[in-house]
């Protein structure tokens, strides 16, 4: 019996013939029942038999227990020397990294992040932009207009009116976003996206806007003290209203983004009153700034889907 148990190697044959001794009707259970029958001695050693094979059967488990598990362990060894499946990793988009970056700057000078909808209201969009229907500045912005009257945003300019409306003053904000125009060339695409940052309060000059836009551009470009021209221009939203170069490469200038000091108009139309506050606003092209700090020829490749291209210009 001994040796049978030793020589067992599976746990269904083990815990069969453990049956078959100490069940119901075993052959160690059968022998236990007549014990009466025996003398001392023989007793004695039947007790110690009983003891010894239940043991044996304990013993003889754990060893199969055991074997099964090396042998599953065996199986799955990890071989470390295989080479790892290549790794086909995705890449963010550059118009997601620059958008990372500008936002933590932007942030880091206190502007908070608002959006707004592309399909815009003639009053966010124009009306409330001190831009009244029929007036000229219209005229700047080819315009997608919905049969409703509603149109396809032409400037993130709208999201500064709902800030305002919404969040009142003091607010220093700034709206990111697609917008709209029916134009296309390599240096424009009907969908494009525009930055726009506003900050008005009680004593906020032209002098805090351009040290802010000379501190954004430093940052986001690298460069420790950029050079920058400032222009007078148009806008209907802003009074008075500048245009912002920037001295590209040491050589020549490029026309980076339109501020200026918030139209009292836009303000009242918001509902603030501009002889206490005033403050400024500005705007720029967001692809336009991810193209010449990746270096890019085309805008139209940042639309075209083409993994390629994302892959292959090392974002
Ligand atoms: N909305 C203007 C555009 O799309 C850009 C702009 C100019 C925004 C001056 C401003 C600003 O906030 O002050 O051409």
């Amino acid at each position: 019996m001994q040796e049978q148990i030793k020589n067992i190697n599976n746990l269904d044959e083990l815990q069969a013939l453990y049956t078959a001794t100490f069940g119901k009707n075993g052959t160690m259970t059968v022998r236990l029942k007549e014990m009466k029958n025996l003398d001392n001695d023989a007793r004695a050693a039947l007790n110690r038999e009983n003891q010894t094979l239940r043991e044996l059967f304990k013993v003889r488990q754990t060893e199969i227990e055991n074997a099964v598990l090396m042998a599953g362990l065996e199986k799955q060894k990890l071989d470390v020397s295989l080479n790892p499946m290549p790794e086909n990793r995705g890449t963010l988009h550059p118009l997601t990294q620059s958008l990372t970056e500008i936002a933590s700057i932007l942030e880091s000078f206190g502007y908070t992040m608002h959006t707004g909808p592309e399909i815009e209201d003639d009053w966010h969009n124009f009306t409330a932009l001190n831009t009244p229907a029929h007036h000229p500045a219209r005229d700047m912005q080819d315009t997608f207009f919905l049969p409703n009257g509603n149109v396809l945003r032409t400037q993130t300019s709208a999201i500064q009116i709902r800030a305002m409306e919404s969040d009142g003053v003091p607010i220093k904000m700034f709206g990111i976003g697609s917008t709209y125009r029916k134009e296309m060339d390599a240096t424009h695409s009907p969908m494009f996206h525009q930055i726009e940052g506003l900050y008005i309060d009680k004593n906020i000059t032209m002098s805090d806007l351009i040290a802010d836009i000379r501190a954004f551009l430093s940052r986001f470009f690298g460069i420790d003290n950029v050079e920058l021209r400032i222009r007078p221009s148009y806008f209907p939203f802003t009074d008075p209203s500048i245009e912002v170069d920037l001295k590209w490469r040491g050589s020549k200038w490029l026309e980076i983004m339109g501020a200026g000091m918030v139209h009292p108009n836009v303000l009242r139309n918001c509902g603030i009153d501009p002889n206490v506050y005033q403050g400024f606003a500005f705007g720029f092209g967001w692809d336009r700034l991810a193209m010449l700090k990746y270096n890019l020829p085309d805008i139209r490749q940042f639309y075209d889907s083409d993994v390629r291209w994302l892959k292959n210009s090392g974002f």
